[in-house]
């Protein structure tokens, strides 16, 4: 039988015999008397195994080495007044797998430059045995945001021939060499997909609410603890949606996800709060509760003139691509919590925003969030085919490549927004955990593959 949860089931079990199997955390021994500290998986607890010089391979279990797969037999007792709420008296221990004595796991706490060297072994430590649990639960809280709500989920595809963001950070796809058509997709120039977004477009004027959720792949060079090259990507898209609506989305799926997961991940959320940040059940319960500001880019650039002497990019000027550290500050310090900066120049965001009456900017909402930054990057979409074109012409892009996404606005076109939010980064938002490399199970960042 599979147990969802053993510690939410145990007190049935009480002076019943069970089987458990699952992984050795901690063996001690002292003379007659052992005790081992057992994951079994199923929650971030283990549960305490006590065996006596009663088994008849009680000095084979008092060696059994952490990390080792064990079968135990034995009876629940329920012990309240203890620190765990019960503990099996084993009456039988079977080794299943031995750990050899290399295993690169200790009972002390590892560096995690030291773990991401690893990521076949590292969800067994606490911390990434809390993150990918916690990156489940949050799967799980995006889908049940937008299917309560109607949204259909739609699989865009990976293998694409447009660069939906246009600014060329592609992966490029190849077929094998000796093939007949050496480099190209089967003849056609292809690549790993960058965002979702075009794809998922002409279903939202099928099913009007619709999501994507998938990874997506930047070639971006850049070395931070932001930044991967693959990375996870929730696209909504609303039709008859403007911009305000958007935002109101993307504030009620940031909010229902940290209720979600605090609620489906008790246990390693307030793990996160006891050894990464102490702050982060705090920090986030406020989020819910609040109401996100909204600040137009224009606004920003002011607030950050008045202090450009504190970056170390002190170049602030109207039109001018925000770094990381101001828009930290501008969440950080400003506004001191999430905040939707609005209607960027034209110039440097993507071709397919709207562009606002001031023929200035384009109607694009940044969520920005203290410590991670940038969450969110959302818009709505130009649905005017003649100024979608010249934009089209007016960035250099190949226009036979999007004639199909020109052609919905011929087609039953309509207002319609959308957004993406990085799954990852939510990830460190919601935990604390500095480093994308460290809520990622297999990380790809620049220079950077492990198996
Ligand atoms: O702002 P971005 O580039 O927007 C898009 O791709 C749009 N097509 C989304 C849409 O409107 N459907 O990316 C969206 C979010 C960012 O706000 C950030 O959270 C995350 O994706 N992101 C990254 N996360 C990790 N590593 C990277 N290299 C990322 N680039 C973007
Ligand atoms: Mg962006």
């Amino acid at each position: 039988m599979l147990v969802k949860k053993l510690k939410e089931t145990f007190e049935q079990y009480d002076q019943k015999e069970v089987v458990l199997q699952g992984w050795v955390r901690t063996n001690r021994k002292s003379k007659a008397l052992g005790f081992i500290e057992l994951n079994d998986g199923s929650c971030f607890s283990n549960v305490q195994i006590v065996y006596t010089d009663a088994l008849n391979n009680f000095d084979e279990v008092s060696k059994i080495t952490l990390g080792s797969a064990l079968e135990v037999k034995g009876t629940v007792v329920l012990t309240p007044e203890a620190k765990q709420p019960f503990e099996i008296q084993a009456t039988s221990v079977e080794v299943l797998g031995l750990c050899d004595h290399d295993y690169p796991l200790q009972k002390k706490r590892h560096s995690f430059e030291y773990m991401r060297e690893i990521p076949h072994i590292r969800p067994r430590a606490n911390t990434y045995y809390a993150m990918f649990r916690l990156r489940s639960v949050l799967s799980m809280a995006i889908h049940t945001f937008f299917q309560d709500r109607g949204f259909v989920y739609v699989h865009t595809p990976e293998i694409t021939g447009n660069d939906a963001e246009g600014a060329g950070e592609c992966f490029t796809v190849t077929c094998r060499q000796d093939d007949e058509y050496e480099k190209d997709f089967f003849g056609k120039h292809a690549q790993l997909t960058v965002s979702g977004q075009l794809h998922v477009e002409p279903f939202a004027q099928t099913y009007r609410n619709v999501y994507t959720f998938g990874p997506t792949f930047r070639a971006e060079n850049s070395n931070t603890t932001r930044h991967a090259s693959e990375f996870w990507m929730i696209e909504p898209e609303l039709a008859f949606a403007d911009l305000s609506d958007n935002m109101d989305c993307i504030e009620e799926m940031i909010k229902y996800c940290i209720k979600y997961c605090l609620e489906h991940a008790k246990e390693e959320m307030e793990f996160f709060e006891k050894m990464i940040d102490k702050d982060c059940i705090k920090r986030i319960t406020e989020v819910a509760n609040s109401n996100f500001k909204r600040m137009t880019y224009t606004e920003a650039i002011k607030e950050l003139e008045k202090v450009k002497d504190t970056f170390e990019n002190k170049d602030i000027f109207w039109g001018m691509d925000l770094q990381s550290e101001h828009e930290r500050y501008i969440c950080e310090k400003v506004v001191k919590g999430p905040v939707f900066l609005i209607d960027y120049p034209k110039e440097i965001k993507a071709f397919y925003m709207r562009v606002n009456d001031d023929q200035k900017t384009v109607a694009a909402c940044d969520l920005l969030v203290p410590y991670v930054g940038e969450l969110v990057g959302g818009s709505q979409r130009e649905e005017r085919y003649d100024v979608l074109e010249a934009k089209i012409k007016e960035m250099g892009i190949a226009q036979e490549t999007l004639q199909w996404y020109l052609d919905l606005r011929r087609f039953g076109g309509c207002k319609h927004s959308g957004f993406g939010l990085g799954f990852d980064r939510m990830l460190m938002y919601l935990s604390g955990v500095q480093n994308i490399r460290d809520v990622q199970p297999y990380p790809r960042t620049p220079r950077n593959l492990i198996f």
